[in-house]
């Protein structure tokens, strides 16, 4: 079911909203590159709320002591134990494979945020 949860104006750059929808916590996150998305707000490690972590970008390096920031990949980290989720996919950076967070197509009409459960 698509539930209208904000104007897209609203989500300020990387800004986040926190909701329920259908009593299920989701988090609504606008990217860097004016994207919208949306996924479940709960940390599949220890339960918290991922609304409450901090969005950033991927930091890599090949070798000790050198990074660099992957402007492709926005994460979003749990603020209890640092695990990183990629906000486009919902798959964590330590094994996409096996944890990932569950994500909600998003659909922008007439500049309003829609999210699609
Ligand atoms: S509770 Fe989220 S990483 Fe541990």
């Amino acid at each position: 079911m698509k539930h209208r949860v904000c104007r897209y104006e609203a989500l300020e750059q990387t800004g986040k909203l926190a909701l329920q929808l259908d009593h299920k916590p989701v988090v609504v996150i606008r990217a860097h590159d004016g994207t919208v998305h949306a996924l479940r707000d709960v940390c599949p490690h220890k339960g918290p709320c991922l609304s409450a972590g901090m969005i950033d970008r991927n930091c890599t390096g090949d070798t000790t002591g050198e990074y660099q920031f992957d402007p492709d990949t926005e994460v979003l980290r749990c603020p209890w134990h640092s695990w990183e989720f990629d906000i486009r996919t919902g798959r964590s950076l330590f094994a996409p494979e096996k944890v990932r967070v569950k994500t909600y197509p998003v659909t922008i009409e007439d500049g309003d945020v829609f999210v699609d459960l």
